[in-house]
């Protein structure tokens, strides 16, 4: 298995660690437009194999894509980051340009590959690598549902006093801060729903909480979040190279499921070899599926802003 993750930024290069450390790749390569960059941070990471114990070789690249053909899958981060007080959204000036280069690049070396999509914003920045690169929707996959549902776990069990790995939850629409939906009713804990043990004024809190993760992190960092991101993205690499056939939250292409076509945003989908391998149409109420049509129609007017490009 080859693995290419473009950007060796705090995000591409912890999800690159993680990749190495869990052996997922045989061949991981980390590409950056900055000269050096991205090989310093494989090298790095490559002096840590005799700690950890892991295969993996990693090798750096300044933008030279030849380096990342054969890819199976590639994970692109490129872009900036987000600095305290501004919205994904904000970003979609530059990142959209980086990100169709980027996304073009791959596809000439690694026409097969699946490409994981991180950069921000996340559902507009998907919906792009998938119109620029023209690749079957299965194969262009958006990463925030994953790491939205991990924050989303990450407050209940703070509420809760339980063990994260006991929660099952899921976060669906949009990876913005009014546009993501936390699908609380869903949420169990081992079985139970966590409803039964959590007043009204706490789920509003959690949920709340939840929808603002990245930017209360942003606040207390200065810049975007990296480790859950990163980990995140790694679990969607491993769900791929695995064949898990996962359950997770990412944002696919739709086309009429949960009532909306011609966007990418995030819905409950299962993830293996073939990349989204099935969408599993949850049985939203009226009030879910009208936040859902919501966070659409933030999504599409900022979809509708690539034009004006
Ligand atoms: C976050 C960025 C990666 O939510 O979107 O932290």
């Amino acid at each position: 298995m080859k693995v290419t993750v473009v950007g060796a930024g705090a995000v591409g290069a912890t999800c690159a660690d993680n990749i190495a450390r869990k052996e997922l790749a045989t061949e991981l390569v980390l590409l950056d437009i900055r000269e050096g960059f991205a090989e310093g941070k494989a090298l790095d990471m490559t002096q840590t194999a005799a700690l950890l114990g892991f295969d993996t070789k990693i090798t750096g690249s300044t933008n030279d894509y030849s380096k990342t053909a054969g890819s199976d899958v590639v994970v692109i981060t490129s872009g900036l980051p987000r600095k305290p007080g501004m919205t994904r959204e904000e970003l979609i000036g530059v990142n959209a340009g980086i990100v169709k280069s980027v996304a073009e690049n791959i596809l000439k070396y690694s026409p097969e590959a699946i490409i994981v999509v991180i950069s921000n914003p996340m559902d507009t920045m998907t919906y792009l690598a998938l119109q620029s690169t023209g690749l079957p929707k299965n194969k262009i996959i958006g990463m925030g549902g994953i790491l939205d549902s991990a924050r989303f776990k990450c407050y209940l069990s703070a509420t809760l006093g339980a063990n994260a790995s006991d929660l099952n939850a899921i976060v669906v629409g949009g990876h913005g801060d009014t546009t993501m939906i936390p699908l609380i009713r869903y949420a169990t804990w081992n079985s139970a729903p966590v409803t039964d043990f959590l007043t009204e004024e706490e789920q509003q809190k959690i949920v709340a909480d939840t929808m603002v993760g990245g930017a209360t992190l942003t606040k207390l960092i200065g810049t975007s979040a990296w480790y859950a991101p990163g980990a995140a993205g790694a679990a969607l690499v491993e769900a791929i190279v695995r064949d898990e056939k996962k359950l997770f939250s990412c944002c696919v292409a739709l086309d009429g499921e949960y009532g909306q076509s011609d966007i990418c945003l995030g819905v409950p989908v299962i993830i293996g070899k073939n990349g989204v391998e099935k969408i599993i149409d949850y049985k939203l109420n009226a009030t879910e599926q009208a936040a859902f049509d919501k966070s659409a129609a933030a999504v599409r007017s900022m979809n509708d802003v690539l034009k004006t490009l």
